[in-house]
C-alpha cells in the first residue's frame, strides 16, 4: 500500500519534472547558467533549478554533508539564507528524497546598479557620442541599455506622440566599449539620453539632456607648419588644415585661435586669425617659437577644441629679398611725411632711414626696423592683391553673367562667409 503511494508520487514528481524542465520555476537573472545573485547584509533565496516549485528538496554546500535544509519545509524548493555575507557565497546542492532530480546553484553576492555617470560629446556637427561609468562597484555582470529620444519644446503639440521623437536606440559600437554614437543628429534639437544599468540585482536610470550645439568640441586643426618667412627676422608664417573629423561645409565652419611663444618664454602670445594662416609679425629674432592652434564652431558654439601639438619655427636670418624693397621704398616715404609735419619731438633715431644694409646692423635696431617695413609691404601687397583680384573679377564678370562672386572674395575665400552673406554681396553686385 505504502510502497504503491510512494511509487504512484513518484511518477507524478517524474511527469511534473518533465513539464517543468523547459522552464525552470527559478526566475532567471540574466548572466551565466546556474548562478544566482544577493546583497551582502540582505536575505537571499536560493531556488533548487531542475524541479518543480513546491517539490521538497535538501539543501548542501557543495563539499559538505552538513544538511541545511531538510525536505520537510513547507517552503520546498527553495532556500531561505538570512543576512548573508561573503562566507555564503559558493556552490550549493539541491535534490529531491529520492536523489533523482535536483541541481547546484552558485551564490554570488554584489550590489544593485546604481545610475550611472554620463556624459556627452561631439567633434562634429552632426554626429555626438555618449560614454559612461558605474557610480558604484557592483560586482555583478553588468550591461547598459543605451537609447535617446528628441526632446519636444513645451507648447510644441503637433510633436506630441508625434513618432519622430522617438526613443531609439543609441548603437553601442562596439558592444561593452562604454559608449554609444548618434549619428544624424539635429543640431539645434533637444536629445534626452537614457543609459540605464542593469545587473541581476535590478536596473538604475541616468537621464542626460543635451544639445549638440551645447556641446560641440572640435578635434584640434592639424597639419601646423610654422615656416620663416625670407628677410623678415621677426616673422613667422603658421599653416594648417582643418581637422579631418570636421568636413567643411558653408553652414559650419571653424574659426581658429593661434598662441605662439619664444623658447625658454613662459607665456604665449594669442591672435585670433580669420583663415588658415597666419603671419606673426613680432617674433623675437634668432629664437626658436612653438606655435599651437586652437579651433571653435565659427558662430562660437560648444567650446574651443585641444590645442594641436606644438609646432616649431625659427625666424629667418637670410638676407632681404626684393620684396622688402617695396616695403624699403614705402617706408622712405613715410619718413618724409614725419619730417614735413614739424613735430617737435624727435623721431626716434632706429626710425630714421639707414644707407646700410639691413643684415649688417645691431640685431635690435634691425628688429625696429623691419617691424613698420614688415607693416607696410604687407599693407602694399594686400591693397595689390585687392586691385589684381577685384579687376580679375570684374574681367570674369563681364563674361559670367550672374555668376559674379562677392567683392569681399578677393580677401574671404568664398566659402567662409555665411551662405546669406554670400548672397548679399553678389546681389549687390550685379
Ligand atoms: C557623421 O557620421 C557619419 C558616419 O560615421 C559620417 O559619414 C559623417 O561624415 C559624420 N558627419 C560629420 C559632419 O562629420
Ligand atoms: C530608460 O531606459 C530603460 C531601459 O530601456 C527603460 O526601462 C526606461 O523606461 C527608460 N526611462 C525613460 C524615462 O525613458
Amino acid at each position: 500500500m505504502s510502497s504503491s503511494c510512494t511509487g504512484l508520487s513518484r511518477v507524478l514528481v517524474a511527469v511534473a519534472a518533465a513539464l517543468v524542465s523547459s522552464s525552470s520555476p527559478c526566475p532567471q537573472a540574466w548572466g551565466p547558467p546556474g548562478v544566482q545573485y544577493g546583497q551582502p547584509g540582505r536575505s537571499v533565496i536560493l531556488c533548487c533549478p531542475g524541479v518543480s516549485a513546491g517539490t521538497p528538496v535538501s539543501w548542501f554546500r557543495d563539499g559538505e554533508s552538513r544538511l541545511l535544509k531538510g525536505p520537510d519545509s513547507e517552503l520546498g524548493h527553495e532556500l531561505i539564507l538570512a543576512q548573508v555575507d561573503s562566507a555564503d557565497e559558493g556552490t550549493y546542492i539541491c535534490h529531491t528524497l529520492d536523489g533523482a532530480l535536483g541541481g547546484t546553484v552558485t551564490l554570488k553576492l554584489g550590489f544593485p546598479p546604481a545610475r550611472p555617470v554620463v556624459s556627452c560629446q561631439a567633434a562634429d556637427y552632426e554626429n555626438f557620442s555618449c560614454t559612461w561609468s558605474p557610480s558604484q562597484v557592483s560586482g555583478l555582470p553588468t550591461r547598459y541599455l543605451t537609447s535617446y529620444r528628441k526632446k519636444t519644446m513645451p507648447g510644441a503639440e503637433s510633436q506630441r506622440m508625434s513618432p519622430s521623437t522617438g526613443p531609439w536606440l543609441c548603437p553601442q559600437d562596439p558592444l561593452g566599449a562604454a559608449r554609444c554614437v548618434v549619428h544624424g543628429a539635429e543640431f539645434w534639437s533637444q536629445y534626452r539620453i537614457n543609459v540605464t544599468e542593469v545587473n541581476p540585482l535590478g536596473a538604475s536610470t541616468r537621464l542626460l539632456d543635451v544639445s549638440l550645439q551645447s556641446i560641440l568640441r572640435p578635434d584640434p586643426p592639424q597639419g601646423l607648419r610654422v615656416e620663416s618667412v625670407p628677410g623678415y627676422p621677426r616673422r613667422l608664417r603658421a599653416s594648417w588644415t582643418y581637422p579631418a573629423t570636421w568636413p567643411r561645409q558653408p553652414h559650419f565652419l571653424l574659426k581658429f585661435r593661434l598662441q605662439y611663444r619664444p623658447a625658454q618664454h613662459p607665456t604665449w602670445s594669442t591672435m585670433e586669425p580669420t583663415g588658415l594662416e597666419e603671419v606673426i609679425t613680432d617674433a623675437v629674432a634668432g629664437l626658436p617659437h612653438a606655435v599651437r592652434v586652437s579651433a571653435r564652431d565659427f558662430l562660437d558654439a560648444g567650446t574651443w577644441s585641444a590645442w594641436s601639438p606644438e609646432a616649431w619655427g625659427t625666424p629667418s636670418t637670410g638676407p632681404l629679398q626684393n620684396e622688402l624693397s617695396v616695403g624699403s621704398q614705402l617706408h622712405m616715404l613715410q619718413q618724409e611725411a614725419v619730417a614735413q609735419e614739424d613735430s617737435p619731438t624727435p623721431s626716434r633715431p632706429s626710425l630714421k632711414p639707414d644707407p646700410q644694409p639691413l643684415d649688417q646692423r645691431d640685431p635690435l635696431e634691425q628688429v625696429a626696423v623691419l617691424a613698420p617695413l614688415g607693416i607696410f609691404s604687407f599693407l602694399g601687397l594686400a591693397a595689390g592683391a585687392l586691385a589684381l583680384g577685384l579687376w580679375l573679377r570684374l574681367r570674369r564678370g563681364g563674361k559670367d553673367g550672374p555668376q559674379k562672386p562677392g567683392l569681399l572674395a578677393p580677401m574671404i575665400p568664398v566659402d567662409k562667409l555665411p551662405r546669406a552673406a554670400n548672397l548679399r554681396t553678389q546681389e549687390n553686385f550685379s
